[in-house]
């Protein structure tokens, strides 16, 4: 597995800890935003709706800017084609891909990876999906139940992290220390509006949590002042960090 982007001795640079999805549908819409945003975003996430409108040439395309690049493809498949399709997405040098957090995927998907620096996380549940939800599909576990099971899984796995929402984050954190980097969406500033998200937080509840990575989308795509509203994320997420650091040694 490899190291957490977490560990203590390496401490993730404040902004490198902002994910931000470029939901759009084309690489034109999302060089637009990417130039806007400028210096203030150095992650991005490319999803299912980019990534088939010309969005993985894209990815390379950030990459050789120095952006970090997150392939959100949620991969789901027998465990040949997900090992097979893994690998693939190795050789493009992007930093994180998820898969669903089934044990079969994710240990397919471990072995696509091996010999790369590509991190795979589990997507647990959905951040759209609440208890009702899963009933629904025919789960008999809650959000909690099933997001702590998944999470058990994945580091059986030896998978590198876990998406889940921020209100799962700190009973995962506190059940395996960091063993996993946790990735939460689902992320919304005070007075923006949920849309179709239903376990949302506050990039500062989140990290209080205990998340590595927050993916924000519209509360920043859609923002009449995109890169303000990305420094105001940033700016959010290292005044809670500061206020988490441990207190100076006593003389
Ligand atoms: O616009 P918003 O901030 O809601 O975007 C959230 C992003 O995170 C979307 O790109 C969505 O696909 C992704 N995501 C999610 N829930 C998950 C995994 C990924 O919302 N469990």
């Amino acid at each position: 597995m490899n190291a957490p982007s977490s560990s203590p001795d390496k401490p993730l640079d404040p902004r490198d800890r902002l994910i931000v999805a470029l939901d759009v549908t084309d690489p034109a819409a999302a060089r637009t935003l990417v130039n806007r945003l400028g210096d203030s975003v150095s992650f991005y996430k490319i999803g299912m709706e980019l990534a088939y409108g010309g969005g993985l040439p894209f990815a390379s395309e950030l990459l050789k800017e120095g952006k970090k690049v997150f392939l959100d493809l949620k991969l789901h498949d027998i465990a040949t084609t997900v090992s097979n399709a893994v690998a693939q997405v190795a050789r493009l040098g992007v930093h994180f891909l998820t898969v669903h957090a089934y044990p079969q995927t994710l240990d397919a998907a471990r072995r696509g990876a091996v010999g790369s620096p590509l991190k795979i996380l589990g997507v647990s549940v959905l951040t759209s999906y609440d208890d009702a939800d899963l009933a629904e599909a025919g789960y008999a576990y809650s959000v909690a139940d099933l997001v702590a099971r998944r999470a058990l899984q994945a580091r059986e796995a030896g998978v590198d992290g876990l998406v889940l929402s921020a209100a799962e984050a700190a009973a995962i954190r506190s059940q395996l220390g960091s063993d996993l980097i946790l990735v939460t969406p689902g992320i919304r500033p005070r007075g923006t509006s949920a849309k179709d998200q239903k376990r949302v937080a506050t990039p500062s509840l989140a990290i209080a949590a205990g998340a590595d990575h927050l993916v924000v989308g519209r509360p920043i795509t859609v923002a009449p002042d995109p890169k303000g509203a990305a420094d105001q994320i940033v700016a959010e997420i290292e005044a809670t960090l500061a206020s988490m650091a441990p207190p100076p040694d006593k003389p």
